[in-house]
């Protein structure tokens, strides 16, 4: 799909349709509403708002044959709701219900997008890109049928617009197919997104700097708790160390790490069948790393930034880690094993201990870490919690322009007592209560100064519904947020 900004009127562009998107107002002055009006016969307003009492709730459409009143066959109104309420948010939701509706009408190959005049700006029309790319995506790769799309290009048109805005369309673009990347990797079966695979990806991807620490790698890098969690699986774990060099001079140095267990079927504290059903996401942390990796190249920050993903699978075998059994992590503490199925945080400790190392400012991980998590925010938002109320202040704040919602947990000392083991320095699993701000607890014992914010997304990464745009199935959650953080 080629997205395009163009600035002439709507109705020259000789498009298959025009997508005219209407605010819940009386009175409506903007340049294309006019127009259909003239050229219509003020059927919109007679016809479609009068007889037809349509009204431009959000995310409401109405679709219209012209009948040779002008050129261009059909229109689709799609409601915007109140203007007041109206922001880059709402505009991503609509594109993405404007792609699902084009996708469904299987004849158009161009379609222009009018919405009002006054929301020419380069934060929307980047919003639109991505919600055009995000509301178009599907899974079909294994289907036989595959869910292609007709629509070839579109243009986003505001007549009379400075056509520097369509910076707004390049970003949209990149971000939107980068969440698209992390997406397909995450949808991806655990048969094919091993830990191997993975790395493959990882050591392909253009203009970053990949190094693979294998096994034995990792073991002379002293991450007992990393190998722990892999050794009962025939997958062997890999260790991905990714990074990005700018080519100006670095402003800052940060560290992206991502949960990265191919699978995980809990181990010996073996998960029920209904909880282990979507397992094959618990990469999904990777996944967004891997594509933030694979975007930074063309949106060229001036920051350094460090991808980690420490990625095993969580298996059952006669060589698998059991209950009782005492880890050693990266940074020396000792980790009795109490439950087998916590075993992203064990991952996610040496994972951190390497990060530190690099001496970066900054330190984010994405992780499906906890049910709890999900329990207490369901799909509608992602846990945020570190060491640094002022870096979960800045990516609270990109991901309100990405549309996407973390809210804050605490991490108190207390959380920390229900962690104490009796023959090892920590325990893996505590208390079942505040489980989301248990397991960050547990990660901050892998910190010593660095700024550190952890994302738990186990709530978020994979929908068994779909929700605000997005199908059934992945999200690439986080990818946005990060990206909107790291070239602020
Ligand atoms: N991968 C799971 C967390 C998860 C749950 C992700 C649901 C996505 C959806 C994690 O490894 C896990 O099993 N956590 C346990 C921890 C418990 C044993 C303390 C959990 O949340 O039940
Ligand atoms: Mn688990
Ligand atoms: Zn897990």
């Amino acid at each position: 799909m080629n997205i395009k900004l163009s600035t002439e009127s709507a109705l020259k562009l000789n498009s298959d349709l025009v997508v005219l998107g209407l605010f819940d107002e009386k009175n409506t002055k903007d340049t294309t509403y006019i127009e259909l009006e003239k050229f219509m016969n003020k059927t919109i307003s007679t016809y479609v708002l009068g007889k037809e009492k349509f009204k431009p709730k959000f995310l409401s459409s109405y679709t219209l044959p012209t009948l040779g009143q002008i050129t261009t066959p059909k229109i689709l109104i799609i409601g915007l709701g109140e203007k007041a309420k109206f922001n880059s948010d709402k505009a991503r939701q609509a594109a993405m219900e404007i792609a699902k509706k084009i996708k469904s009408f299987k004849n158009v190959s161009i379609a222009t997008i009018a919405f009002p005049d006054e929301t020419a700006n380069t934060e929307n029309i980047q919003a639109i890109t991505e919600g055009l790319i995000l509301g178009e995506y599907s899974f079909d790769k294994y289907k036989s049928e595959k869910d292609t799309s007709t629509l070839k290009s579109i243009n986003i048109n505001y007549p009379g617009a400075d056509k520097k805005l369509k910076s707004g369309i390049t970003k949209g673009e990149i971000l939107a197919k980068a969440t698209n990347f992390a997406r397909n990797l995450s949808n991806e079966p655990a048969q094919y997104a091993t830990p191997t695979k993975l790395a493959e990806i990882a050591t392909n991807l253009p203009n970053i700097k990949t190094e693979i620490f294998d096994k034995s790698a990792c073991k002379k890098m002293g991450m007992g708790a990393f190998l722990a969690v892999g050794q009962g699986s025939d997958q062997p774990p890999k260790f991905i160390h990714m990074t990005y060099q700018p080519n100006k001079k670095s402003v800052k140095k940060i560290a992206i790490i991502g949960k990265g267990i191919t699978f995980d079927s809990g181990g010996y504290d073996i998960k029920p069948p209904s909880s282990m059903l979507n397992m094959k996401d618990d990469m999904s942390g990777a996944a967004a790393i891997l594509a933030i990796m694979q975007a930074l190249p063309e949106l060229a920050p001036n920051i350094e930034v460090h991808g980690i993903i420490a990625a095993c699978e969580n298996m059952l075998n006669g060589s698998s880690y059991k209950p009782g059994d005492i880890l050693t992590a990266k940074n020396g503490k000792t980790i009795e094993v109490d439950n087998t199925d916590a075993e992203g945080r064990l991952t996610l400790a040496d994972a951190l201990c390497f990060a530190e190392e690099l001496n970066v400012d900054e330190i984010i991980d994405v992780a499906t870490l906890t049910g709890a998590c999900m329990v207490a925010l369901g799909h509608f938002a992602s846990g945020i919690m570190g060491n640094s109320d002022n870096l979960i202040e800045k990516i609270q704040k990109s991901a309100e322009k990405s549309g996407e919602a973390f809210w804050k947990l605490p991490i108190w000392d207390a959380h920390m007592d229900s962690l104490k083991s009796d023959i090892a320095d920590m325990k893996n699993t505590g208390s079942r209560y505040a489980g989301a701000s248990v397991a960050g607890a547990f990660l901050k014992n892998f910190i010593k100064s660095t700024k550190w914010v952890h994302l738990d997304v186990a709530g978020t990464a994979f929908l068994d519904k779909p929700y605000k745009g997005f199908i059934k199935g992945a999200t690439g959650i986080s990818v946005r947020t990060l990206l909107e953080y790291i070239t602020c």
